[in-house]
């Protein structure tokens, strides 16, 4: 049995940057509610046209592929981790295995929202462990900027979100007691629909009332994907019920790292650095508060980039990195939570 490490890590995010105060110029909304509520100064949004998950990801997959000491012709799968996919279907990742030029290999796309990249690493870990690839390319990335609802009625959800990619290569190490030492992985449906986009779906609407619900199309057969109704009433945006998203994710983001550490018989104080998914200042805080680690062992950029869901946990990772605050040896927990509700963590002895 191998034991799978991160050879190589890159990120990118695009040029565009939009601060609190230049959204005022869309809604009503002002940089102190932001800051205050999330933590969030400025995210960034991609070029409209030409700009997609897909080359965002390629971007960061460039970085971490070079810095894995490999090539792109070495990678022998491929999984990649959105909500915001180019195409309904088919996923991201066989566009990149195209626009890469790689070969036939495998590539899987994982919905899994917020939590996507820990369960698209905890999926690569277990291809790793058995020997059945040995250079898995692992991406996360968002392109949320297409389908936020820019008036004041979106508001207290789009001002949290923002565009980027993440990317690792994961490969087998031979070092004892080094790379993935464990992840674990966790979902509850019973609030599905708390943290949701709707549409396009072939539920046609089931979760609305039925007084919502357009007459179009009036055929016996087939469902509605999107319709102008809904972009005038706001349904076909992302919903989120913000206050019962942090009452869950203020028990579930501790439960899920003391979960890995106990497994490992380690404790808070054995870690060096906490990756949380970045999806608010306040609940990373609570998160931190709980497990009584001191500021230097919690790593956060949301305040850059706002929530970039699947994206966030691979972007912060690499910059902590970059920014040399893990080192050979460190303890470093990646754990997310989000729409499904899922969750998860990974503990990883760099
Ligand atoms: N700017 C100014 N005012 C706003 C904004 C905004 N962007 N958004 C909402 N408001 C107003 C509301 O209209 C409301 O006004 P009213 O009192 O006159 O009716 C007031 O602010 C309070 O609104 P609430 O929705 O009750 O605000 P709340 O204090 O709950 O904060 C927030 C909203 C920040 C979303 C909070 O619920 C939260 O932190 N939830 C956690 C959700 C989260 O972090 N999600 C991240 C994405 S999901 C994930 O990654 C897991």
């Amino acid at each position: 049995m191998f034991q799978s490490k991160i050879a190589g890590i890159g990120y990118y995010v695009p040029k565009n940057v939009y601060t609190n105060d230049d959204l005022t110029r869309f809604m009503d909304t002002n940089d102190e509610w932001i800051q205050e509520r999330t933590g969030i100064k400025e995210r960034r949004y991609a070029d409209r046209i030409g700009e997609t998950t897909t080359t965002m990801g390629i971007e960061a997959a460039r970085i971490a592929i070079e810095r894995a000491n490999t090539t792109v012709e070495d990678i022998d799968f491929i999984i990649f981790a959105t909500l915001s996919p180019d195409y309904y279907f088919p996923g991201c990742g066989v566009l990149l295995q195209r626009e890469m030029g790689m070969g036939e290999i495998g590539a899987l796309d994982i919905r899994n929202q917020c939590s996507g990249f820990v369960y698209a690493l905890s999926i690569a870990d277990q291809f790793i462990k058995t020997g059945m690839y040995k250079n898995i390319l692992v991406v996360g990335a968002e392109k949320h900027s297409f389908a936020l609802d820019y008036s004041t009625r979106g508001r207290s959800v789009s001002v949290i979100f923002g565009d980027g990619a993440g990317a690792v290569v994961l490969q087998p190490t031979s070092e004892p007691g080094k790379g993935i030492l464990s992840t674990h992985l966790h979902s509850d449906g019973a609030d599905a629909e708390k943290l949701a986009m709707y549409y396009p779906g072939s539920s046609s609407g089931i979760w609305l009332d039925q007084d919502q619900q357009p007459d179009w199309p009036k055929q016996e057969l087939g469902g509605m994907l999107m319709t102008k109704e809904m972009l005038d009433d706001g349904t076909a945006f992302p919903y989120m019920d913000g206050q019962a998203v942090f009452k869950k994710a203020v028990v579930k983001f501790p439960e899920v790292i003391l979960e890995s550490l106990t497994k490992n018989n380690l404790q808070s104080t054995d870690i060096n650095l906490l990756i949380p998914h970045q999806a608010n200042l306040r609940i990373a805080q609570f998160v931190q508060k709980t497990l009584r680690l001191g500021d230097d062992q919690v790593f956060n950029n949301i305040q850059k980039y706002g929530n970039t869901t699947a994206a966030s946990v691979p972007i912060a990772l690499c910059e902590a990195w970059e920014e040399g605050k893990i080192k050979d040896g460190d303890l470093i927990c990646l754990a997310a939570f989000g729409a499904g509700f899922t969750w998860g963590s990974a503990l990883i002895r760099w």
